[in-house]
């Protein structure tokens, strides 16, 4: 059907909430519509189609999705024609909220719906139609042939697996996403040539638990073995892996390729064996310990960070110490760190009350936050007088006179524009560092 769903000069604004995968997801729909004929729009007030792709995984990413939704009732009112969607996982979970709470929406569609955007958008053109609604699940797309519609940039994502069959008793992914499936290397290779061709220098492989990858005979560390060889693409980075599935092999290849970045976002959730028993997580705290030991052995340089939930349904005070004791054990280098959020259909929604009151949860919360900001601004202050590789991103948004960009080890760094000398995004520097704050590191380029 070539010319179902063709608009030329039709112009389309997505925003996205979430994890880098909507990212990534939302550009994956840029794509898709430019080969209709689809721009993008600026802007809201030039857009024909507006899309908000959403995140499911707290309540309150849902509720500020209300909230824009209520705001862009007003670009509606201005102008009927113009259509409102909202896809992603909250679309997939939520599909009868949205058009209740929101009855004004036009399109309501899932993950795995996005290769029939354009023929869903035409659908959605019909006088007085019913909200369009495609949340089908599909245990085989992967979007292979499709290419996302990246900005001209220097760092960039590509997908590599899609859903998750891990299903922590917290977590909605599983529901919302789909049984995991993993994009094939030759697939993922097209992209990453793609992306180096046009100028790109890092590329960030993603997946909901990155390191389980299969595809056929070849499974994480294979991938990374290709994904080095591409020419151009001068640092990779992978997100989200999964502890148990992180392999010896994957860690002699992350050792072996300087080209693969010293930093590892690997999720602990909790440091308490009985509270990760009760998540599901299939490690205890003393594993994911040699795991984080073994890791620091082979790249002894290397990064981390986390992800902690506080105030899992029964979650005693000797529990949260354990996860205060984790982190002050593994010492990442910053950690994400949230309150549980309750998601209906989740096992622990269904058979795990959330006993915790949130004074409780905000109060451990609190003080997890304070004792990580102290140990990241230790762990920063550490680096002053060390010299790091820097890629350049652009102007540092505080001051026109300095750039900022990425070290290997992920840790945003600013230094002054160097006189007598142009550099421009994507040219990597050695920055000496003269000074640190819990999230930043200054200092100043030196030679070499
Ligand atoms: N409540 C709070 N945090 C959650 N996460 C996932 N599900 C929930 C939930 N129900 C967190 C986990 C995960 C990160 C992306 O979000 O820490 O690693």
């Amino acid at each position: 059907m070539p010319n179902v769903g063709q608009r030329p000069g039709k112009r389309v604004f997505i925003e996205t909430y979430g994890c880098q995968m909507n990212l990534a997801d939302s550009e994956l729909m840029g794509g898709v519509l430019s080969t209709r004929g689809y721009t993008a729009a600026p802007n809201h007030d030039e857009a024909d189609v507006i899309l908000i792709n959403t995140c499911a995984v707290r309540e309150r990413a849902e509720e500020r999705v209300f909230g824009r939704l209520s705001h862009l009732l007003r670009y509606k009112n201005e102008r009927p024609e113009v259509i409102l969607g909202v896809t992603g996982c909250m679309a997939e979970r939520l599909r009868e909220v949205i058009t209740e709470r929101a009855p004004y929406v036009d399109l309501v569609i899932g993950p795995d719906a996005y290769r029939r955007l354009p023929e869903l958008l035409e659908q959605c053109q019909e006088v007085d139609a019913d909200p369009v609604i495609d949340v089908k699940l599909d245990r085989a797309e992967t979007y292979t042939g499709l290419t996302p519609e990246r900005r001209p940039g220097i760092s960039g994502w590509v997908t590599v697996q899609r859903g998750c069959d891990k299903f922590c008793t917290f977590c909605i992914v599983p529901f919302v996403r789909g049984r995991e499936r993993g994009v094939s290397p030759e697939e993922i290779l097209t992209q990453c040539r793609d992306m180096a061709a046009r100028g790109y220098k890092e590329v960030t492989l993603l997946g909901q638990t990155v390191n389980s990858y299969k595809h056929e005979d070849t499974d994480f560390a294979d991938l990374l073995e290709e994904v080095v060889k591409v020419e151009g693409i001068e640092r990779v980075r992978f997100t989200s892996p999964y502890p148990t599935d992180f392999t010896p092999k994957l860690i002699a290849t992350m050792a072996k390729h300087d080209k693969i970045c010293n930093y590892l976002h690997l999720p602990l959730q909790s440091g308490s064996d009985r509270t990760l028993e009760e998540m599901k997580r299939l490690y205890t705290s003393a594993e994911f310990f040699k795991l984080v030991d073994d890791i620091r052995a082979a790249i002894p340089d290397i990064a981390m960070s986390t992800d902690i939930i506080v105030g899992f349904p029964g979650e005693t005070d000797e529990d949260y110490e354990e996860t205060v004791a984790a982190l002050e054990r593994i010492r990442f280098d910053f950690a994400y760190l949230f309150k549980y959020s309750e998601r209906d259909g989740t096992y622990a929604s269904r058979k795990l009350p959330d006993t915790l009151d949130e004074k409780t949860k905000g109060r451990r919360l609190a003080a997890l936050i304070e004792r990580q900001e102290a140990i990241s601004a230790e762990i920063f202050q550490n680096r002053i007088g060390t010299t790091v590789r820097v890629m350049v991103e652009g102007e540092s948004r505080r001051d026109a006179a300095d750039l900022c960009g990425r070290s290997d080890d992920f840790k945003m760094t600013v230094f002054p524009k160097p006189e007598g000398r142009e550099l421009k995004p994507g040219d990597f520097v050695n920055v000496r560092i003269t000074d640190a704050t819990s999230h930043t590191l200054l200092g100043e380029i030196v030679e070499g």
